[in-house]
């Protein structure tokens, strides 16, 4: 049987590179405040590939996505264990567009901050009077730059995306930008109305696509989980405060409570946290894992 060794490992998810294919595999850990805690979380992999998938087959028809199977009976031998099973997504290899794709619908984190500053999120004007966690009168779209592994992720304007893909691609900035742009703005206006349906709010989210063989835009990456995108609870939604977030409350709520942690969580606060991931794949999907 051959062998395989991730080719790269990030905080949560590691990378597979098995020739024509990716498989993405979302692991047990959690990360909180950028740190990679001493516990597994079980089933929360399975919980975000799912998800993933979930999104993917919803928004098929707006645009095409690298997923081509979460069954390890379609992946090479090595992936048929539990280790990789249901939270493992064997996908196509695309050129990746290196602009993190972000949408917010609500005004919240950084761009609140920005906000109180001096009106405007990465070079956005907006209304006046907005409150925090406030919806916006439309979605925006806020690209960024990947950073290198440490940096922050720098924010750019869309005319700003433009000169960068240029430069990657002469000829193709403005073309790619703009695809991605309003890709981008349709995938998240047609999620974030069917999951406010269900009973979350998708305030923010990021995207990553990128080209397939043919030079066709594909969307990539991981999409619309609570680790690319802040999920709140519609029934606790109140703007004028920060809201708690879907997956991570209790877990960020401990670690700042207790001092000496080691990061490391009781049991209990494990429970909790898989808990609220199984009941936003729920809520969203109707489905039970
Ligand atoms: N279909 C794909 N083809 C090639 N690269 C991909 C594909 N989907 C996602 N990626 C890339 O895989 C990587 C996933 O790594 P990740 O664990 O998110 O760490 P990071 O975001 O810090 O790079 C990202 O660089 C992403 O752009
Ligand atoms: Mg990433």
């Amino acid at each position: 049987m051959k062998e395989y060794a991730p080719v790269k490992e990030g905080k949560v998810r590691e990378i597979y590179d098995i020739g024509d294919s990716l498989i993405l595999v979302a692991t047990d850990r959690i990360s909180c405040f950028d740190v990679i805690l001493d516990n597994t979380v079980t089933k929360k992999g399975t919980v975000l590939t799912q998800m993933s998938r979930f999104w993917f087959d919803m928004t098929k028809d707006i645009l095409p996505n690298h997923m081509l199977s979460t069954d390890v009976n379609d992946m090479p031998e090595f992936f048929r264990k539990p280790r990789f099973d249901g939270n493992s997504m064997l996908v196509r290899k695309l050129t990746m567009l290196p602009v993190e794709c972000i949408v917010r619908g609500y005004i919240t984190g950084s761009g609140w901050a920005s906000y109180q500053k001096d009106g405007t999120v990465c070079g956005i004007r907006l209304p006046e009077g907005l409150r925090e966690s406030d919806k916006l009168p439309e979605p925006i779209y806020t690209p960024s730059t990947k950073a290198e592994i440490g940096d922050h992720d720098e924010n750019i304007s869309y005319e700003q995306s433009i000169v960068h893909l240029e430069k990657l691609f002469p000829g193709k900035g403005e073309e790619y930008a703009t695809a991605l742009r309003d890709a981008s703005i349709a995938m998240y206006k047609k999620c974030a109305d069917y999951a406010l349906s269900r009973g979350i709010i998708i305030a923010d989210t990021k995207f990553e696509f990128g080209l397939d063989e043919n030079g066709q835009l594909v969307i990539g990456d991981e999409m619309l989980t609570p680790d690319s995108s802040r999920f709140w609870p519609a029934d606790e939604y109140e703007p004028g405060r920060s809201q708690s977030s879907f997956d991570k409350q209790f877990a960020r709520d401990w670690l700042k409570a207790n001092e000496g942690h080691n990061w490391k969580l009781p049991q209990e606060i494990v429970d909790k946290t898989i808990d609220k991931y199984l009941q936003a794949y729920e809520m969203l999907t109707g489905k039970r894992l």
